[in-house]
């Protein structure tokens, strides 16, 4: 597991002042996706970026952007989306009248899809549309803010996931990415990473760390040497 540890800095904790630049140093310093949070005001108590911004930041980095949508409803965000170079597009089922309709309509316009799933909704959502997912990202938080610590119920759900994706793999099912979002750090990313994630999500343990440059190298390469430390033991 350790060795596929993909890591997913949360830009809402970065520096909107300097947006491109921050994009491309943590992209510098070795994360694998830009974590991209939408937030409407409305399915969550707050309000971020859209694909304005998506678009703008796009130039800027390489690496694929994760975009979260925190929306509601959610269909007509994914043209834009798409259209202002996301790569995987991930929502909250809740949000969404017609789920596999919506994770169909990603892939239609050539993203990777996926469901989240807050940290109280049962990951039996997942059930009837596996075969339509790249990813499953398991909320550690309520979805809303950045710098929130996490909710430890969420490794219990995350083995149970980890089980049900590698029966649909060993079925021949096509792989599907397990993200964990939420109050990601040093000290428990290595718990997570045991419990099955492959990809985590870190905003403020990214973006907070003292400068631009060797600051986000330092946390990401201490990330990744926890996460590796506990899957020896
Ligand atoms: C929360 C967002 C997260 C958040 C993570 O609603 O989906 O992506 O930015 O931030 P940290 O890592 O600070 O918990
Ligand atoms: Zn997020």
């Amino acid at each position: 597991m350790a060795q596929t540890l993909r890591l997913a800095p949360s830009i809402l904790s970065a520096d909107f002042v300097r947006l491109g630049e921050e994009v491309r140093a943590i992209e510098k310093a070795g994360a694998d996706l830009v974590h991209f949070d939408v937030m409407d005001n409305h399915y969550v108590p707050n309000l971020t970026i859209g694909p304005l911004v998506c678009e703008a930041i796009r130039p800027h980095v390489t690496i694929p952007i994760d975009v979260h949508l925190m929306v509601e409803p959610v269909d007509a965000l994914i043209p834009l989306f798409a259209r202002a170079g996301a790569n995987i597009i991930t929502f909250h089922p809740e949000a969404s009248r017609h789920v596999d309709r919506t994770l169909q309509l990603i892939h239609d316009h050539g993203c990777k899809a996926g469901l989240v799933l807050n940290p109280a909704t049962p990951l039996d959502w997942i059930d009837h549309v596996m075969d339509r997912l790249d990813m499953l990202l398991l909320m550690s938080v309520n979805p809303g803010f950045g710098g929130q610590s996490f909710i430890a119920s969420t490794l219990p759900k995350l083995q149970a996931a980890r089980k049900k994706i590698d029966a649909h793999a060993a079925a021949g099912g096509q792989p599907i990415w397990l993200e964990v979002d939420g109050g990601v750090k040093t000290d428990n990313i290595g718990q997570i990473v045991a419990a099955g994630a492959d990809t985590c999500v870190a905003g403020s343990a990214v973006f907070g760390a003292p400068d631009a440059d060797g600051g986000y190298r330092a946390v990401m390469q201490a990330l990744r040497r926890a996460a590796a430390a506990k899957a020896r033991d």
